[in-house]
């Protein structure tokens, strides 16, 4: 992946205003310093989303959603890393340049690549058209004519090379191989990959067709062919019918997830558009948080034989540590050898939406499982039960739903929720970085409620920091918190050579420096953090404090290792004139 230059991110988030980029997408309303709307990441009717100009970030007191104008990008849009970027480049009319060399030609490749895809697309539409026994086929699925246009439904012909001959006079062999549109076989020249098949155009986030899955016409192996992965095409990561389905309704709140192409499309026929498909894949963890970027619920439907039952629990093995507060997912089981497609066709959409209703909620399925799993009349029985449950608990996200589910896990295990807890170990917390130590300072705005953290010296030096990064040009020398040793102040120290580095920072630019690290979380959560209203002057001082607070510690650990070694060894005339400087300070 071709890297984008950091200046050119603090550029680009110096220039692209978060509050247009979200005010193009979501009503925002004034409110002193910030602007407050309804959280577009989940459902409320009091304003608890908040956007603030002057660290040019975004933050939910109700569910915690917060980050730059790349990640509101990259949430709101569901995109990714790079994908965001060049959208804010593009509103700011800015050109994302490339690090490392051939950058530009792998984006012009990237860019030949997807071309190539939306050309075979075209060719295959084109086919279905002048092919009636490929239209007889999917009329005899039940399909009409307009959800063959949405889905932009093809076909592929028997011909060895009818696609290599409609697109050689643009694309080049090695083109058209490289995209998976053509293979060689073990001699001779390369033939179409795709014959005599229905063809399912499969988008991206924005629309382009990246791939295609194959059905056969008739019967015989494989039934489903896919494009093999490519630069563009990761099969664990795309979910068929993901774009047509936020295109379908902008406000969609609920996904169900299948398991074929055919049951996307039958669904979208019965007027039920919120269907989406892995690709013969099992769920993956980046699935599912594709899928919680866009709703907060999801419905997976399985099989009701073994094989379902059983994707169903790897299912929901990878969802529980997403699964924090406000997001649900609920399990259908359809009868034995029944798809959604075959489902909705014989009973109907009022049925379907009957069982969705009725669907079963991941923490029952869980609960179930477990029971079914382990022979809950001993206590042996009971003590694997509680292993096994420990496992998978111990990553979902703290809240109300894991409380509950230790709760009833423990007393099925005939334990206190605190003995289950303990069993359970430690999870990792950012409390763990740094544990409290010093009584409270002035007690700052709230932090959103499941992210508070205890208020230590260095916790206080960053947040107002990140309120106000402009104050670090008034601090003076602060190397010696390199050498101070007390938890997370490294952090602390590297955010103030970062700032001395590039003094116009803002909080935004600090945050993309360390996005997807554990220290980048930590900062986001800090980040979060207002002067209360009473004290907006005084957050100069905040910093001061603070830090004449960790200047103290430092100058007690000094003291301290100095007189430990003068204990064992002499000192040099330097050090003792720095220990005599530093016990009269003392006083
Ligand atoms: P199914 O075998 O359940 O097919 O495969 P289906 O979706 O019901 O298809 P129809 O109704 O017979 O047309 C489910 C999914 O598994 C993948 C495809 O993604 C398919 O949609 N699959 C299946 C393959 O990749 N290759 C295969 O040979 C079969
Ligand atoms: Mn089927």
């Amino acid at each position: 992946m071709p890297r984008i230059p950091q200046a050119f991110i603090d550029e680009l988030l110096a220039r692209a205003d978060i509050v247009d980029l979200v005010g193009s997408r979501v009503t925002l309303k004034k409110q002193g310093r910030e602007y407050s709307a309804c959280c577009p990441f989940h459902a409320e009717k009091t304003p608890s989303f908040f956007v603030s100009p002057q660290k040019q970030f975004y933050h939910c007191f109700g569910c915690g959603a917060h980050g730059t104008a790349i990640s509101f990008l990259m949430e709101y849009d569901n995109l990714d890393f790079i994908e965001a970027v060049e959208e804010l480049a593009r509103r700011a009319g800015m050109e994302v340049p490339r690090e490392n060399g051939p950058g530009h030609q792998d984006t012009q490749k990237l860019q030949r690549l997807i071309a190539a895809q939306e050309a075979a697309a075209n060719h295959f539409s084109e086919n279905l058209r002048r092919h009636p026994e490929a239209i007889n086929y999917l009329r005899q699925r039940g399909l009409s004519g307009e959800i063959a246009r949405d889905y932009r439904l093809g076909f592929a012909t028997d011909a060895r090379d009818h696609l290599i001959r409609a697109l050689s006079g643009s694309f080049d062999e090695q083109e058209l191989l490289n995209a998976g549109l053509t293979s060689r076989g073990d001699s001779g020249p390369p033939h179409d990959r795709f014959r005599g098949r229905i063809m399912f155009p499969i988008r991206d986030n924005r629309g382009r067709v990246v791939g295609f899955g194959a059905r056969l016409l008739g019967s015989g192996k494989p039934k489903y062919l896919n494009t093999p992965e490519t630069p563009v095409f990761h099969k664990g990561q795309i979910l068929y019918g993901l774009y047509e389905a936020r295109k379908a309704s902008p406000r969609l709140e609920e996904l169900l997830v299948v398991e074929g192409y055919m049951d996307v499309i039958a669904l979208a026929q019965f007027g039920l558009r919120n269907a989406v498909a892995t690709l013969g894949t099992s769920t993956t963890r980046d699935h599912l948080e594709r899928l919680f970027r866009v709703v907060q619920r999801l419905v997976f439907c399985f099989d009701g034989d073994r094989a379902g039952h059983e994707a169903g629990w790897r299912a929901l093995e990878q969802a529980l540590p997403l699964m924090r507060d406000g997001r649900q997912i609920r399990f259908l089981f359809l009868q034995e050898g029944e798809d959604p497609d075959t489902m909705v066709r014989r009973e109907g959409p009022e049925r379907l939406h009957e069982c969705i209703r009725q669907s079963r909620p991941l923490s029952d399925v869980l609960m179930e499982g477990l029971r079914d799993r382990h022979d809950i009349s001993s206590r042996e029985g009971r003590a694997a039960l509680g292993a096994e449950a420990s496992r998978l608990i111990r990553d979902m996200p703290e809240g109300l739903l894991r409380a509950q589910i230790i709760n009833e896990l423990a007393q099925l295990a005939g334990v206190t929720a605190e003995q289950f807890e303990h069993g359970m170990g430690q999870r990792e917390t950012d409390s763990r970085e740094e544990p409290a130590r010093t009584p409270q300072p002035p007690r700052p705005a709230p932090i959103a409620r499941r992210q508070r953290l205890e208020i230590t010296p260095v916790r206080l030096a960053l947040s107002v920091l990140l309120d106000q990064p402009s104050l670090a040009r008034e601090l003076g020398d602060t190397t010696w918190l390199g050498k101070l040793n007390t938890p997370g102040v490294q952090t602390l120290a590297q955010v103030l050579e970062t700032l001395g580095q590039h003094p116009h920072l803002t909080t935004a630019g600090i945050l993309e420096r360390w996005r997807d690290s554990e220290t980048g979380r930590h900062l986001l959560k800090l980040a979060q953090w207002r002067p209360p209203p009473s004290e907006e002057d005084s957050v100069p001082q905040l910093l001061q404090d603070a830090l004449k607070r960790l200047r103290q510690q430092y100058l007690q650990q000094r003291t301290e290792d100095l007189l430990a070694r003068a204990s064992r060894a002499a000192l040099t005339d330097d050090e003792k004139a720095e220990l005599k400087t530093l016990l009269a300070s003392k006083g």
